[in-house]
C-alpha cells in the first residue's frame, strides 16, 4: 500500500504527484483534503443566512437511532467571547466572529419521554453517552465541512471541559445538557500550511490489526513531527524529569533525560505526554470530571439503581 497516494508534504505546499491540485477527483476530495485548522479571522460578519446553511447540514448527520441528543449554542456576543476565551484559555478565541458550543442534550429527549409517557434512563448509560459523543461530533465535523465549503474557517477548541462549570452555567445549560467541543468560525485572515498526517500505512489496516515494526513507526512519526524540536531549558526539563519520576520512576527519568541531552532537544513524544498533556496529571483529572459529570446530571459510572432515581 502506498503511503498518501496523492499527497506529498514538501514544506512549502500541498502538491499532487500527479501534477498539481487540479488533479483532485472533484471538489469535495480537495477541501478535505486541504482542510486546515484557522485561527485568525477577518472582523467581516457572517450573515446569518449562511450560518443557517451549514448549521442544517450538520443537522442531516447520521445519528444513532436518528434520536439527535445534542444541542448547538451559537455566541456571537462580545463578551460572552471574552469571556470563553478567557475560560478556555486562548485569547483567540475571542475574535472569531461566531462560536459554537456542541453539547450532549439528554434534556430535551428526557422531557421528549416525560411528555409521551415513555420510560428514560438515557442519562444512566454508558451506551447512550458513548453514541451521543458519537454523535454530537460527527455533527460538528459536518457543520466544519459544510464551513469550508463556503470559504470559511474553523478551528475546534477541547479545552471547555477545564471550564466545565462555568460554560454550564454561562450558557445556561440545564442538567442532563453536557459541553463536549467548542467550534469558532469566521472568514479566515490567514490560513496555515496543512499539517502533515500519519498516512494510509499506519493508519489504514487491511483486514486485520497489522503491528507495524518499530523503525517503521519511528520513521512515521518522525516525518510527521520533523519540524518539532523542542529547545531544552531548564525549566522545561525540570518538568520532565518530574513527570517521568512520578510516572516511571526515578530509572526511567534518568533515561530520559539522558536521551533529551544526548539529542539536544526534547523530541515530540516527550514534549505531547511529559510537557503538553502531561502523563501524571491527565489521570488524575478523571476523578474531577466524573464529579462534574455527576452534578451535570450524567451518571452512567455509577452503578445503576432505579429506587434512588
Ligand atoms: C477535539 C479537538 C480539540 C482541539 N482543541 C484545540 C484547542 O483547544 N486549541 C487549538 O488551538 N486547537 C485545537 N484543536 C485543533 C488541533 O490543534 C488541530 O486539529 C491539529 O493541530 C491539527 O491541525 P489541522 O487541524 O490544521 O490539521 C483541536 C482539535 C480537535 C479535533
Amino acid at each position: 500500500m502506498v503511503e498518501n497516494p496523492i499527497l506529498t508534504y514538501d514544506g512549502k505546499l500541498i502538491q499532487n504527484k500527479k501534477g498539481g491540485k487540479e488533479n483532485y477527483p472533484n471538489g469535495t476530495i480537495k477541501l478535505l483534503y486541504e482542510r486546515v485548522s484557522v485561527r485568525s479571522f477577518q472582523d467581516e460578519k457572517v450573515p446569518q443566512t449562511l450560518l443557517n446553511l451549514i448549521l442544517e447540514a450538520g443537522l442531516h448527520s447520521a445519528s444513532a437511532g436518528n434520536l439527535q441528543p445534542y444541542s448547538i449554542i451559537v455566541i456571537k456576543s462580545k463578551s460572552k467571547k471574552e469571556k470563553l476565551a478567557k475560560l478556555c484559555q486562548q485569547a483567540f478565541i475571542s475574535k472569531a466572529p461566531i462560536l459554537l458550543m456542541f453539547t450532549i442534550d439528554m434534556h430535551r429527549l428526557e422531557r421528549w419521554a416525560n411528555l409521551e409517557c415513555a420510560p428514560f434512563t438515557a442519562n444512566n448509560s454508558f451506551r447512550h453517552f458513548w453514541v451521543s459523543f458519537q454523535d454530537v461530533i460527527i455533527c460538528a465535523q459536518s457543520i466544519c465541512t459544510a464551513a469550508e465549503s463556503v470559504g470559511l474557517g474553523s478551528v475546534y477548541i477541547g479545552s471547555v471541559l477545564e471550564a466545565f462549570s462555568e460554560i454550564r452555567e454561562l450558557l445556561k445549560l440545564p442538567d442532563k445538557v453536557f459541553p463536549v467541543v467548542l467550534l469558532c468560525i469566521g472568514y479566515p485572515k490567514t490560513r496555515p500550511l496543512p499539517q502533515q498526517k500519519l498516512g494510509l500505512r499506519m493508519i489504514v489496516h487491511n483486514e486485520k490489526y497489522k503491528e507495524q515494526d518499530d523503525s517503521e513507526l519511528l520513521k512515521a512519526f518522525n516525518k510527521k513531527y520533523e519540524r518539532i524540536k523542542v529547545k531544552i531549558d531548564e525549566e522545561r526539563l525540570k518538568v520532565v524529569e518530574e513527570v517521568c519520576n512520578k510516572v516511571q520512576g526515578k530509572a526511567f527519568a534518568s533515561r530520559c533525560l539522558e536521551l533529551i541531552k544526548r539529542k539536544g532537544y526534547i523530541n515530540p513524544a516527550q514534549y505531547y505526554f511529559a510537557l503538553h498533556y502531561r502523563a501524571d496529571l491527565m489521570p488524575e483529572g478523571n476523578d474531577t470530571y466524573l464529579d462534574l459529570m455527576e452534578k451535570a446530571g450524567f451518571k452512567w459510572f455509577k452503578k445503576y439503581n432505579p429506587s434512588e432515581e
